[in-house]
């Protein structure tokens, strides 16, 4: 059974995932090896105002910013470590940029969950904007932070 050490996000998969894929307010992307999942993460389109955005994000920005936000994820207890974590912020930027190409987004938004995610996200390259773990990064900023995506 996944369990990324957040009861919240575990449950989410479990119960919720399945609902929210039906009703479109998320894809879920799930990592797995044969059945055995490893990590999953979702996307959304989302906004943010501008004078919530981070001052990169918000420099020259339509109010409000189109974002895609990337909502829950998580990865396995058992393969955290091991780059996981990284490759799933890789995977959302790849297809959050082919989905920017067809409908106008600035960035990737996200709300990480405690201090420990935010601390990941910093590490990542995502910036702090006015709201409490409110992070984003624009593509451009993205796409230097983790080089080529393909
Ligand atoms: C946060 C999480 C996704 C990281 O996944 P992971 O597979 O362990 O991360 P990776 O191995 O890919 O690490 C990538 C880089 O981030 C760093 N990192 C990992 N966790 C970190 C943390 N909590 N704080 C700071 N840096 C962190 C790693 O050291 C690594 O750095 P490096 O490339 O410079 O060596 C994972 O710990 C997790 O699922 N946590 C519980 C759920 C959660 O918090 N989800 C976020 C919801 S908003």
């Amino acid at each position: 059974m996944f369990d990324c050490g957040n009861e919240e996000l575990n449950d989410w998969l479990v119960r919720y995932a399945g609902q929210a894929m039906a009703a479109r307010d998320a894809v879920v992307y799930l990592l797995h090896e044969d059945r055995e999942i490893l990590g999953y993460f979702t996307l959304s389109a989302g906004s943010c105002s501008r004078h919530e955005a981070s001052l990169r994000v918000g420099k020259r920005a339509p109010d409000p910013v189109p974002m895609i936000l990337l909502g829950r994820m998580g990865v396995d207890l058992g393969h955290q470590g091991q780059g996981l974590g990284f490759e799933i912020i890789r995977q959302a930027l790849k297809r959050a940029l082919s989905s920017a190409g067809a409908i106008g987004a600035r960035g990737i938004l996200l709300h990480a969950i405690d201090d420990s995610a935010q601390q990941f996200y910093a590490h990542l390259g995502f910036e702090e904007s006015p709201v409490a773990r409110q992070m984003m990064i624009s593509f451009a900023e993205l796409a230097e932070t983790l080089g080529s995506i393909e």
